[in-house]
Order: structure tokens, then C-alpha cells, then sequence
């Protein structure tokens, strides 16, 4: 069982990551924290509530970070709509949010587990995960892994460099990166191949039930926004891959690269610099050469998707299931 704590700003993939995470038998999860990403933290938060309450799931919510740490805030209303999560019904919450704020929850979830046991899963801005390193550093060295939805090595979806969550809050991101711990960054030239295609939403269609409408109503509306603003036929599930390759790790295929964040560029702030160790002749920074231990972030490639679709429907179909099936 991989026990994580699912950092996230729901957000309509945010909300199939929550269902993965909490339908997969092969996922422990510790909490959802959140964070102001695609909407505000008031919005953001009453909808991971009513994600849970839509799929009967009942895991401690933190509130988290309200903005950025340097750079002002920007929302994803243009992707996600005016409450963070258009489309499905919005039920009210069922249980009432973890009293501790989602630093402190990640802190000492982090800190009284053995070391090694707990995996951080950010989908939204990294600021949580920055204040929780700076608020107790010994998480670093305690923490198994740390799987991130953020950046691209080829092209941005803010900027031509920059992908939404790094632009956001690309201090905290940065500060992510540089902590020395096992980082996987999933980025959108991974998640831009983790699409909900129209043989997805049959499948889940299939299933039927209260469930399997919130996740077509979810992939509709965002669907239209991606359309609209990108051209993309269906939408990518982004966050769903962070979940994924922490049940599989076969799911994904990775390179190592050193990655660091654009924090002043005119034109290129919150751009991922990804620095791939084998790409011979080309490691060097600012002229120096990079040491083999500067080559620490796993950065996805390629997707199997046919097994990414299967994990998205057999968590469906269990959260779906009575509860003395699951
Ligand atoms: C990321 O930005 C958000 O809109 C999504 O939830 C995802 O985490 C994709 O760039
Ligand atoms: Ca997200």
C-alpha cells in the first residue's frame, strides 16, 4: 500500500485524482490538503468536500494556503469556471474540514509515520509543500516520494514555456525542486497523453450511478473549456497520472534531468528548465558541467495509457459498489 497525502485545488482532474486515490486498493489516503490554484482556497476546499460527498468518501480535508508566496494570485476560472469545479451537482459536505491547517497536517502526518512510509502528491501550487519543508525541514530526508503535477519540457499551457501549476506560484515550486528528496515531476508532456477519450467516458458511462455521472458531467464541462481555449478534441485527466504512477510504477516511463524554475524571465517565469542527464555534451548550466547527484528529478515521458484508462474505471466501479462489495 503506498500511503500519500494528495496536495490539490479541485478542479475538475483534481477531482478524478481524489476518486483514484480513494477508489484504488493499492492507495492509502492520509488526507487531501488544499490549496488556491484553480480557484480560491474558499472554493477550492467546498469542492474537495464535495467530491467526497459525491463518492461517499470519508478522508481528513485540510485547508491549506490561501496564496501564492511571492507572486500574485492568479486563478484557472477560464479552465475550471466560476466555482472551481463546473458542471457536475456540488453536493454540501458531509464531515466537517480537519481543524488543522494543511501545512501543519502534512507536518505531522509526515513526522509520526515511519520515515520512508508517506508520499506527497502536489497537483495544485507547490505552496503547501514549500511552507510544510520550511516549517519542519526534517520532512525532507522522511518523506518516501514526492510525485508532482507540474511543468513541461516542450511547451507551457500559461506561457509558451510555463504550465498553470509552476506559473502560479513558481518560488514554491522552485523550492520544491532544489529540497533534496526523490521528485518525480509529471508534467503536461505526460498528462497531455492521459486523455479522457471518448472510449473512457463509454466505459464509465457503463458503470452508471451517482458516480459515474459526476466524472461525464466533470469531463463535459472541461472538455467544452479545453476545446474552447486549446483546441483539444477531450480533455486530459493532468493530476489522475500523479495517482496512477504511484500504483504502477510501469505506467510511466522517466528520465532524470535536473529542473529548475524560471523565477524572473519577461517572457518565461514559472518555465520548467529541464536539463536531461543523457543527452550527451548538453549538461551544463550557466557554462559549468553538472555533477551526476544534480541529476535528481525523474521527469515523465511516455504513458501506457490502455492500463492508466483501466485504473480510472476500476476505481469508479469500486467507489460505485455497495459499500460491503468495496
Ligand atoms: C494543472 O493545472 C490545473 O488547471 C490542473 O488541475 C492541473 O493540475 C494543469 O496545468
Ligand atoms: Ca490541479
Amino acid at each position: 500500500m503506498e500511503k500519500i497525502i494528495l496536495d490539490c485545488d479541485p478542479g475538475h482532474d483534481d477531482a478524478i485524482a481524489i476518486l483514484l486515490a480513494a477508489g484504488n486498493p493499492h492507495i492509502d489516503l492520509l488526507g487531501i490538503t488544499t490549496v488556491a490554484g484553480n480557484h480560491t482556497i474558499e472554493k477550492v476546499t467546498r469542492n474537495a468536500l464535495s467530491v467526497c460527498a459525491a463518492a461517499g468518501i470519508r478522508i481528513p480535508v485540510a485547508r491549506g494556503a490561501e496564496c501564492p508566496l511571492v507572486t500574485p494570485q492568479m486563478v484557472g476560472e477560464y479552465i475550471h469556471g466560476d466555482s472551481g469545479l463546473d458542471g457536475p451537482i456540488l453536493l454540501p459536505a458531509t464531515y466537517e474540514l480537519d481543524p488543522r491547517h494543511a501545512v501543519d497536517f502534512i507536518v505531522e502526518t509526515v513526522m509520526t509515520h515511519e520515515p520512508k512510509t508517506v508520499s506527497l502528491v502536489p497537483v495544485g501550487p507547490f505552496t503547501n509543500i514549500a511552507l510544510a519543508v520550511r516549517t519542519e525541514p526534517r520532512i525532507v530526508e522522511r518523506v518516501k516520494k514526492v510525485v508532482v503535477m507540474g511543468g513541461a519540457y516542450t511547451r507551457g499551457n500559461v506561457t509558451p514555456g510555463a504550465e498553470f501549476n509552476i506559473y502560479v506560484d513558481p518560488e514554491a515550486a522552485e523550492a520544491v525542486f532544489r529540497a533534496d528528496w526523490d521528485v518525480t515531476m509529471v508534467g503536461l508532456d505526460l498528462t497531455h497523453q492521459a486523455l479522457a477519450t471518448d472510449e473512457l467516458q463509454e466505459r464509465v458511462r457503463a458503470i452508471g450511478g451517482q458516480i459515474s455521472d459526476f466524472v461525464l458531467a466533470v469531463w463535459d464541462f472541461v472538455g467544452s473549456t479545453y476545446q474552447k481555449q486549446y483546441g483539444f478534441d477531450v480533455p486530459p485527466v493532468h493530476d489522475a497520472c500523479c495517482v496512477a504512477a504511484l500504483i504502477d510504477p510501469d505506467l510511466i516511463t522517466t528520465a532524470l534531468a535536473d529542473v529548475h524554475v524560471e523565477l524572473h524571465g519577461e517572457w518565461t517565469k514559472g518555465t520548467t528548465v529541464v536539463n536531461f542527464r543523457d543527452i550527451p555534451g548538453m549538461n551544463h548550466t550557466n557554462g559549468v558541467a553538472l555533477r551526476q547527484t544534480d541529476f535528481r528529478t525523474s521527469v515523465a515521458l511516455s504513458l501506457d495509457w490502455p492500463k492508466f484508462a483501466d485504473l480510472v474505471v476500476d476505481a469508479i466501479e469500486r467507489l460505485s459498489a455497495p459499500v460491503v462489495n468495496r
